[in-house]
């Protein structure tokens, strides 16, 4: 397949999950939490993520030989810090401990999924296009519902400018380098297992918000 018309199925295929997502939205939106208490149990958990992120965007720099990919990691690998440093204020403005918190048993198992991917192209339609597609999916809904608090929209409408502002790079990257069918067969596989497990980390962070049950 042309490695447009592949990146263009992979992108529908994350469409298409985040339009699953609408008929309930999940905590990870903060959209329907009505307390400060489960605001703060998501946003934890979410800035757990942008560290996170941060660690395996770094950690492919030596691994990824494609110099304009490396350079676009380094450049990402900074910004979730600077992500992270927002949370960690409006965390402090509530009282809460930013980094008090213990990651989710499907949420470790994400990262360490992605951490595990080994080609280019695997890796960023896995991550940059599917894990951060849907996560800009879910905070665009957050910025524009109306109900969501300001401690909770202000960093994230920092977040989202910054997303914006490198449009669509990993689909770029795939046009670039999915041109291959053994790369993009590895590149869709790594596109499902990315929104399975995310699907399992918005399941087990409702768990945790709602009724209190870590694992
Ligand atoms: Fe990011
Ligand atoms: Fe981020």
């Amino acid at each position: 397949m042309d490695s447009r018309e592949f990146a263009k199925t992979i992108e529908k295929q994350v469409a298409e999950f985040c339009a699953s997502l609408d008929a309930k939205l999940p905590a990870y939106s903060y959209i329907p939490l009505t307390t400060d208490e489960m605001r703060v149990k998501v946003m934890q958990s979410r800035l757990f993520n942008e560290i996170r992120a941060g660690e395996i965007f770094g950690g492919w720099l030596k691994s990824t030989p494609e110099l304009d990919v490396k350079k676009t990691l380094a450049e990402a690998t900074h910004e979730e810090y600077e992500h992270a440093t927002f949370l960690e204020e409006a965390l402090r403005s509530k009282g809460a401990v930013p980094h008090e918190y213990q990651a989710l048993p499907a949420q470790m198992a994400m990262f360490n999924a992605f951490e595990g991917l080994t080609d280019t192209v695997e890796r960023i339609a896995a991550f940059p296009m599917a894990g951060e597609g849907v996560a800009d999916y879910l905070i665009a809904k957050s910025l524009k519902a109306g109900t969501v608090p300001k401690w909770i929209t202000a960093p994230y409408q920092k977040i989202h400018d910054d997303e914006e502002e490198h449009g669509n790079y990993p689909f770029e990257i795939l046009v670039k380098y999915a041109t291959t069918a053994e790369k993009q067969e590895r590149a869709a596989r790594a596109v499902s297992m990315s929104l399975v497990l995310r699907r399992q980390y918005f399941d087990n962070l409702d768990r945790w918000v709602y009724e209190g049950k870590s694992y």
